[in-house]
């Protein structure tokens, strides 16, 4: 069953345009199997066109050749992969920018790369050429020379080199959504492609991702073709020539055709394979197998072909040589290279079964895979990557994106710690725009807060990624002589938020901060620039593999007597007066005690004793939390949570709505809108959810609102919320349902760039029909007219979920049209939001509230152009200035994965605003604001939830959550 998967890009038709489509399909099915068939041709009879063999040789008739010429075509055979000698004695750089000037790094901590990621080097780094001049302790002398010295004073903050993305699809679907170049629908294999040639240069994500650090990319195709085709390395800096062809990163010679200078060594190849499930729409796994084998036999038959002839030629037998050329193939050329071992091969591979095959194949042909990419079960057959041909490949991995299909359904946070474990390379990666590129570093981030150590961790998103690509030798790392591409950090690089205060490409600085202001976060805390102290997950990472992949979720133990928390640095709960600060140790006092007696604290105060004097003679079960804190239970908000498994298994979720615009709701419902309650759709138990409610979130407002980045909405009107806790069990489960209709959830976008969910409906048809229904229109017997009567009367919130600025203003006016002529006051609440900043006093002056579930900028689609890129491109981010413009402002996410992440959502909303945010505004976010914009203030209340988090604060890299009390069930669960 088709279906839209909004995690990884190859362009899989959604189920509404599969429906329009099937013609297509059928079509491309066809076109497919004749495909095939010509395939299964030329590996019995080699490309004849081009090929002299035994069948065709009367066809090549070259009486004489140049016997020089076709000996130094066969010596080039044996030319090896890889910089020249004279590589590592540059000067300058090849991508100098004459006119740029040298620039001296000072008193920096630097990360170089180098000892597998544990050297740095206190000192200076010296930048000139193009190339890293020198690093550490620079002297005078050294800068005499250096012309138009620039020196910037890094005040031990740290400086690593610039990052690489291993996996990425910038220029190829360019912000804003409008092009989409990466797959192509010619069949399965397409070795003959080439990436660069759909590059947009104007993709606005190139300049996020520079402010996210990166500053080298592998721009793969998609993963819609088994071989999807060629892939090259770019800069990602602007060039004076403004074209693809300037930002490559060492292009190969066979880019346009010239014959390699014979003396020098070869340069790399990159090239995009995939496997599994993508590849459905050209048949089986089988088949997919059968396409690749036979490629490559098209392949060897060649390379053999080219070898006797050579060998032929070597040896004089010219006579035998008389009527044939040497055998080549353009089509072929770029497997043939691979059997050679002049490609790193990035394959796209998610399970056991998958990953399997590419290895097999590997050993039947003789050819080595430089990355698994996604490879969810990677970490789960280190054995049977270690049989790779040439060596097992590195491992391109997300931290935390999983569950999105059911190939990723085992993918674990641990697995890059295990990887590791096991000698093999890590490599955190983007799939830009599947996940937002600029946040790579967060990936590495993640990585180490799930056991990774901090060197590896950091050389996942540099060195590993640049040595797999064959790139090392300028890329990926710090020391002299390479490319002059460096980030100085604002805080340590894997503290959660950190951001880059500047950024080099080719010793040419990348952000332009406005002079009159400082850009980036003034983190003056010296805490922050030391690594973060990971928790333990030792446990955990067991039972994971114990379980290949799905260990039980539940709590361990239900606890209803007393529990003493010790060495508690900070307790936040909900009061009568809302969110408040219970207590908190001061700076250099000892840490404190909280007593928890069926699920509810009875004590909370200095350990001093006198908490202690009540329960003399009980017995108490005493936890250490080493320094850490307690607070309400989270809210999380905006994805389809509880409401399907699988976001891309049809089978594991809710399954489409009707969309009253786009086709008739069945008389059988009776109601022109189609009204549907995500209550009734409700599954507990999922994975995400309970992983949410591990991560502190504990209760989740979820809607049938279903959408994806590429596609769109699939229904204006998404129907009615519902608000539930996390872990319970069922439906029926206590206080399961926290309130069973929680707002009225709409969506109102244009038209979806690509292949739309539904078909488009215009912005002017949507909002007519919005204000029709809000006037009263539609028969308030239907669930339509009540609700949306409600609605209007501002008996319910209604949720909109909308991006750009000037739908919102729309919205505004309509607002106050609707108010004026019913004499109410509408709870309007705009999620999404991007644009909102924009106009942030006006939303604040009409008391809107706003939810952004892309709570760090992502420009992509068109109606989210204009969201505010924050530090290091501007000072504000939209948070802070909807805040100080007084609007009530939440966190929520898009997808169910992203739920777990609400505290460290909210804990980079709060560094990224520097001081301007304070605790409270920072828990609020994610639990009293999104209840009050939700009208569910009072339904949590005191005897809500609690969370119990070891070895920090909820919004840091450095703590864990280890229970949840809840008094309202009168337990504390131990996870
Ligand atoms: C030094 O900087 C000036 C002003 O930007 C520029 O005109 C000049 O070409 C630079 N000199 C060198 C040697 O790069
Ligand atoms: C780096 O790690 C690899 C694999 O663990 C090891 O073989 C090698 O000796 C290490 N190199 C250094 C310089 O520590
Ligand atoms: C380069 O150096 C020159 C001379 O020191 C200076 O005037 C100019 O502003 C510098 N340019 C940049 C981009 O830093």
């Amino acid at each position: 069953m088709p279906k839209a998967k909004a995690h990884e890009i190859y362009g899989m038709p959604s189920e509404e345009y599969l429906r329009q489509w099937r013609k297509w399909i059928l079509l491309l099915s066809c076109t497919f199997v004749a495909g095939v068939t010509l395939l299964a041709y030329n590996a019995d009879k080699s490309p004849s066109t081009t090929l002299a063999d035994g069948s065709s040789r009367s066809r090549f008739q070259h009486p004489l050749f140049n016997a020089q010429s076709v000996l130094s075509q066969c010596a080039a055979l044996k030319a090896t992969v890889g910089p020249p000698d004279s590589f590592f004695a540059r000067t300058v750089s090849d991508r100098f920018v004459p006119g740029t000037n040298s620039t001296l790094i000072r008193n920096a901590n630097i990360w170089t790369g180098a000892r597998n990621g544990t050297e740095t080097v206190v000192g200076d780094v010296l930048l000139e050429n193009g190339i890293v001049k020198g690093i550490g302790y620079i002297p005078e002398s050294s800068l005499a020379d250096a012309r138009n010295l620039t020196v910037v004073e890094a005040d031990g903050a740290w400086v690593t080199p610039g990052l690489v993305d291993l996996h990425s699809h910038l220029g190829l679907i360019a912000a804003p959504f409008m092009v989409f170049d990466a797959n192509s629908p010619n069949g399965p294999i397409l070795p003959w492609l080439r990436s660069i040639d759909g590059f947009e240069t104007h993709d606005e994500a190139i300049q996020t991702a520079i402010a996210g650090g990166i500053t080298t990319a592998q721009i793969l195709p998609g993963s819609g073709n088994a071989i999807g085709g060629q892939a090259f390395m770019i800069k990602l800096r602007k060039t004076k020539e403004r074209s693809p062809t300037a930002m490559l990163l060492e292009p190969p010679n066979t880019l346009n055709g010239s014959e390699p200078d014979h003396d020098q060594p070869l340069r790399w190849r990159h090239l995009k394979q995939a496997c599994g499930e993508n590849l459905n729409r050209y048949g089986t796994r089988m088949d997919t197998m059968w396409a690749f084998r036979s490629a490559y036999e098209t392949a060897r038959k060649i390379k053999r072909s080219q070898d006797d002839f050579c060998m032929k030629a070597e040896a004089g037998l010219w006579n035998e040589l008389q009527d044939q050329s040497y055998p080549e193939s353009l089509q072929w050329e770029m497997l043939v290279d691979v059997l050679r071992g002049r490609v790193r091969i990035a394959n796209h591979c998610y399970e056991a079964v998958d990953m399997d095959d590419i290895v097999r194949l590997s050993n039947e042909f003789q050819f080595h895979v430089a990355s698994f990419h996604h490879a969810p079960e990677a970490w789960l057959i280190p054995d049977v990557l270690k049989r790779m041909h040439g060596g097992p490949p590195a491992v391109a991995v997300f931290a935390s994106n999983f569950r999105y299909k059911r190939e990723a359904f085992r993918g674990s946070v641990f697995g890059p710690r295990v990887l590791a474990d096991n000698n093999i390379e890590v490599v955190m990666k983007s799939d830009h725009p599947a996940m937002n590129g600029r946040y790579l570093m967060y990936e590495a981030q993640q990585a180490h807060y799930y056991g990774l150590p901090a060197h590896l961790a950091l050389s996942s998103v540099t060195i590993t990624p640049a040595h797999s690509a064959g790139m090392a030798h300028r890329v990926g790392s710090l020391r002299e002589g390479v490319d002059a591409d460096v980030v100085l950090w604002d805080s340590h690089p894997l503290r959660l938020g950190a951001t880059p205060r500047q950024v080099w490409i080719d010793g040419i600085p990348q952000l332009v901060a406005p002079p009159s202001k400082l850009v980036g976060k003034p983190k003056t805390s010296q805490a922050l620039q030391k690594a973060p102290h990971a928790p333990k997950w030792d446990n955990e990472r067991e039972e994971a593999l114990e379980w290949e992949g799905l260990p039980p979720l539940q709590a361990k133990k239900l606890e209803k007597g007393v529990i003493v928390l010790k060495n508690v640095r900070q307790v936040w709960t909900r009061g009568e007066l809302g969110l408040q600060e219970r207590w908190s140790a001061r700076p250099g006092q000892e840490g404190g005690i909280v007593v928890l007696q069926n699920g509810a604290v009875t004590c909370v105060g200095r350990d001093d004793g006198g908490c202690y004097d009540v329960f003399d003679d009980v017995q108490r079960l005493t936890i250490d939390l080493h320094g850490g804190s307690m607070g309400p239970g989270l809210m999380s908000f905006g994805s389809p949570l509880g409401i399907e498994e699988i976001a891309g298994e049809i089978s594991t979720m809710d399954g489409p709505l009707y969309n009253p615009f786009s086709r008739n709701v069945p008389t059988i419902v009776g109601d022109p809108g189609g009204m549907v309650r995500a209550v009734d759709a409700l599954q507990f138990q999922t994975r995400n959810a309970l992983i949410a409610h591990r991560a502190g979130v504990t209760y989740a407002t979820s809607s049938p609102a279903k959408s994806n980045f590429l596609f769109g909405p699939e229904s204006i009107i998404s129907g009615l919320a519902t608000t539930f806790r996390t872990g319970a069990a069922h439906a029926l489960d206590t206080n399961a349902i926290v309130k069973d209709i929680t707002a009225l959830h709409i969506q109102i976008a244009h038209p979806a760039p690509y292949i739309a969910a539904m078909p488009p409906v215009s912005v002017s048809t949507q909002i007519a029909a919005l204000r029709r229904l809000l006037l009263d229109a539609e028969d308030p017997k239907s669930d339509t007219g009540k609700y949306f009567k409600k609605a209007a009367e501002g008996s319910i919130p209604l949720i909109v979920q909308v991006d750009n600025a000037d739908i919102m203003a729309t919205l505004l006016n309509l607002k106050s049209d609707i108010e004026e002529q019913r004499g109410s006051r509408m709870q309007l609440v705009f999620a999404g939001a991007a644009e909102a900043h924009l106009l942030a006093s006006q939303i604040g002056k009409a008391k809107v509230g706003v939810i952004l579930t892309t709570p760090r900028p992502f420009p992509a689609p068109w109606d989210s152009r204009r969201t505010l890129l924050g530090p290091p491109l501007t000072n504000d981010t939209a948070i802070f200035k909807l805040i100080n413009n007084d609007v009530t402002v939440a966190i929520g996410c898009i997808e169910a994965w992203q739920a777990a992440h609400a505290r460290f959502d909210a804990g980079w909303a709060a560094l990224e605003a520097s001081d301007r945010i304070d605790e409270q505004q920072t828990y609020a976010m994610v639990t009293t604001n999104l209840e009050k914009l939700l009208g569910m203030e009072g339904w949590i209340g005191e005897e809500g939830d609690l969370v119990v988090y070891d070895g920090g604060s909820p919004f840091d890299f450095e703590s864990k959550v280890i229970a949840i009390a809840s008094p309202r069930r009168g337990v504390v669960e131990l996870l």
